[in-house]
């Protein structure tokens, strides 16, 4: 397929700005056109501070109009633009460039940037995935606070000790990224897979919760935390920096010693 080319350079800043000639390699899937995914290449002048979002802005506003990709907040937030980008799992909004491009000893670029769609999901449309699978097994987990007994007159209670023990895993933005990044996912997409487990141990750890018992049992299934392998491609992939496996790791030994 032909070579699109990005010739547009912004105005102001570009002159003083050193733009790279960058090409994005993206993996396209559209089943109105074909059951078969294709490599396409897209070049483009672009400041190597700026991040794959822009560069995938600038595709698809001025160059490929159907180009098809998620992102809303565009700041690391809302988890929606999670993709393989040079082979990992990133957010588009959180790379920037200058971070993943290779450069010869001239200072140009050697390589392309891949970009694809996130492992072990459906692919409905080029970086488009089916998330419902991952969202069902988010939603089997009881992601909320079950807190029973009489209502109480005053907030609840927690000491700061308490909040700590589940302060990491509050951070999950459910990008997907930790659970695609899973090769027992990409075998089994039964599996709960780590966002699951991480949001299951936010609540299960909490102590104002009622319910850990319960989320413990879901996840005691075979489909459930026993298929992790330790393989800690979640924690690598994650990008709050969480610690994915060692969350997991808590919830078996819950799981085993029923204290949490
Ligand atoms: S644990 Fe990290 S990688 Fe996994 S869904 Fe949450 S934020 Fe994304
Ligand atoms: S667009 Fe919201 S996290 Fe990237």
């Amino acid at each position: 397929m032909a070579t699109p080319t990005m010739d547009r350079v912004e105005e102001g800043s570009a002159a003083s700005t050193h733009l790279l000639t960058v090409t994005f390699r993206i993996r396209r899937f559209n089943p109105e056109v074909s059951d078969e995914a294709w490599w396409q290449d897209f070049q483009l002048e672009i400041d190597p501070k700026e991040r794959v979002l822009d560069g995938l802005h600038k595709i698809k506003w001025d160059v490929d109009g159907t180009l098809t990709f998620r992102r809303s907040c565009a700041h690391g937030v809302c988890g929606s633009d999670a993709m393989r980008i040079n082979g990992k799992n990133r957010l588009a909004c959180k790379t920037l460039i200058k971070d993943i491009v290779s450069l010869d000893k001239s200072g140009n670029v050697s390589k392309p940037i891949t970009i694809e769609a996130i492992k072990g999901m459906t692919v409905l449309k080029d970086l488009v995935v089916d998330m419902d699978p991952f969202f069902q097994a988010y939603r089997d987990v009881m992601p909320f606070l079950v807190a029973k007994g009489n209502e109480p007159t005053r907030e609840r209670y927690q000491s700061a000790e308490d909040r700590a023990r589940f302060d990491d895993t509050t951070k999950c933005i459910l990008c997907a990224a930790c659970t695609s990044s899973c090769p027992v996912f990409w075998n089994d997409g039964q599996y709960f897979g780590p966002a699951a487990i991480v949001n299951a141990h936010r609540f299960i750890f909490d102590s104002r919760d009622d319910a850990g018992e319960q989320r413990l049992e879901i996840l005691n299934d075979r489909d459930g935390v026993w298929r992790c392998r330790t393989t800690f491609n979640c924690t690598d992939a994650c990008p709050r920096g969480i610690e994915v496996t060692k969350a997991i790791q808590e919830v078996k030994r819950a799981l085993i010693t029923r204290r949490f």
